[in-house]
């Protein structure tokens, strides 16, 4: 993996900025922070990695096994509990690299509409369940399980062969999966949900997908170790210092531009690490400070056509990260001669690939408006283990620098209780009642 940052040294937010020059102790004192786990107690999926191959060869085994046995696996969760799965598995198989090995499914919303038109058109007995949830009290993948459960139930299907559960050990929800025979797999308790993918929330299915999880460990093993060094090679620090400064001279969205199909969902896992870890109403000392930077989702070249115009022309307040791959699996030469367009002709669609990419980051450039390129060789286990681990780094090392509490999620938790208190729940009274005039007073004009 590297960063391509010449666009941004050049750039007058960051000149007398030189990013060799970078501040060691600053640095040190945050990879200090993070690596010591004085910086939270929610640190541990540092230690994902180190897991031991013997581990990770019985999640493998346990896999096979399941893949052998079933056509059709589902993941249901949200959020955390979900994204990373999702984007993985959009990597491989969604796109045309490998053949699936066993039809996934990855469900993490409760609109019927989209649920319910998947699981009653697959035949069950041919499908495995995995319940995803760390808190094991969301109510999206709750509902998600009680259908199924019931599903099982009409059709006399034993549930005990038919669903994995992957939660915290000692909740209600690991309890009620050991009673009924369930398989469990346990999240440890200080690894939060959108930082949890390397642990039995993505390992299991990735290993039930078919995926190398040991070369996804590897890859992310290799990052963690570049993270703790002290100098600007520290790839992970240098995006979050860029970052950073982008922010504080009022680059306050910050726009993730992959430039490739099959890394499409990386946007959409990345842009839940940076918005709900650094999203923040107070800062470590308590003092309320509304702070963030928006990510917003741009996929390369499609949205050349869609947003580019916004962001070359529009307000100075977006920051640009792009993402790009060396080599795709495929490519093609362009042999049919269009008469209009010859210059067109016999040239490989990767040549017109990178031509935009390459056209798109200077007519950023020459605007002034700062950005660079993370670059990863191909995408294959390795890379993704690599990329996934240094998006959680940049936005462990953005947090420290931003000096906010990057684990918590107190705006998600709120809307997660007013859900709860508007269906009754116990404890949750005030709530209601504050639910309830809410949609009382609402005013509807229509036509
Ligand atoms: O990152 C997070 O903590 C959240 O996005 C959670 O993953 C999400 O709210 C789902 O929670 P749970 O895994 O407890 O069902």
């Amino acid at each position: 993996m590297e960063l391509e940052v010449s666009s941004i040294e050049k750039n007058s937010l960051f000149k007398n900025k030189k990013l060799e020059k970078i501040n060691k102790i600053q640095l040190k004192k945050h990879v200090d922070n993070i690596f010591s786990k004085k910086s939270s107690d929610m640190l541990g999926w540092l230690d994902l990695v180190d897991i031991s191959d013997k581990e990770l060869e019985e999640i493998e085994c346990f896999g096979a096994r399941v893949r052998k046995r079933f056509k059709n696996f589902v993941v249901l969760g949200i959020g955390g509990s979900a994204l990373g799965v999702k984007t993985i598995k959009h990597a491989f198989f969604d796109s045309i690299h490998k053949k699936e090995n066993i039809k996934t499914y990855v469900c993490d919303n409760i609109d019927s509409d989209g649920f319910l038109s998947l699981i009653t058109k697959l035949d069950i007995k041919k499908t495995v369940f995995n319940v995803i949830t760390k808190s094991g009290s969301t109510s999206e993948t709750l509902a998600q399980m009680s259908i199924v459960l019931k599903l099982f139930k009409d059709k006399k299907i034993k549930i005990s062969d038919h669903i994995i559960v992957t939660t915290t050990k000692g909740n209600e929800l690991y309890n009620f999966a050991v009673e009924n025979g369930m398989k469990v797999f346990d999240i440890p308790k200080d690894v939060g949900g959108r930082f949890s993918v390397l642990s039995s929330v993505g390992l299991v299915p990735c290993a039930i997908m078919g995926l190398d999880i040991k070369a996804l460990i590897y890859g992310a093993k290799e990052i963690k170790e570049n993270a703790k060094k002290i100098d600007y090679t520290n790839l992970s620090y240098l995006s979050a210092y860029i970052n950073f400064t982008g922010l504080v001279g009022g680059l306050t969205s910050l726009v993730f531009m992959p430039y490739s199909d099959r890394l499409s969902l990386t946007c959409d896992y990345f842009a839940q690490l940076w918005a709900e870890s650094l999203g923040k109403r107070y800062d470590k000392k308590g003092e309320e400070i509304y702070a963030g930077q928006t990510p917003i989702k741009f996929l390369g070249v499609t949205d050349q056509h869609s947003q580019l115009q916004l962001y070359t022309e529009g307000p100075k307040d977006k920051l640009f990260m792009f993402l790009k791959v060396k080599e795709n699996n495929f490519d093609i030469k362009l042999d049919y001669e269009i008469p209009f367009v010859k210059k067109l002709n016999n040239i490989n669609l990767s040549k017109l690939f990178d031509s935009e990419y390459n056209a798109t980051r200077l007519s950023l450039s020459v605007l002034n408006k700062p950005n660079y390129s993370i670059v990863i060789d191909r995408i294959d286990e390795r890379n993704m283990g690599m990329l996934i681990f240094y998006l959680q780094m940049t936005t462990a090392f953005m947090g420290e620098m931003m000096n906010i509490n990057a684990y918590d999620q107190n705006g998600v938790e709120q809307s997660k209780i007013y859900t709860k208190a508007s269906l009754g729940f116990d404890g949750l009274e005030k709530q209601k009642e504050l639910i309830e005039s809410f949609i009382k007073n609402q005013k509807f004009i229509g036509c």
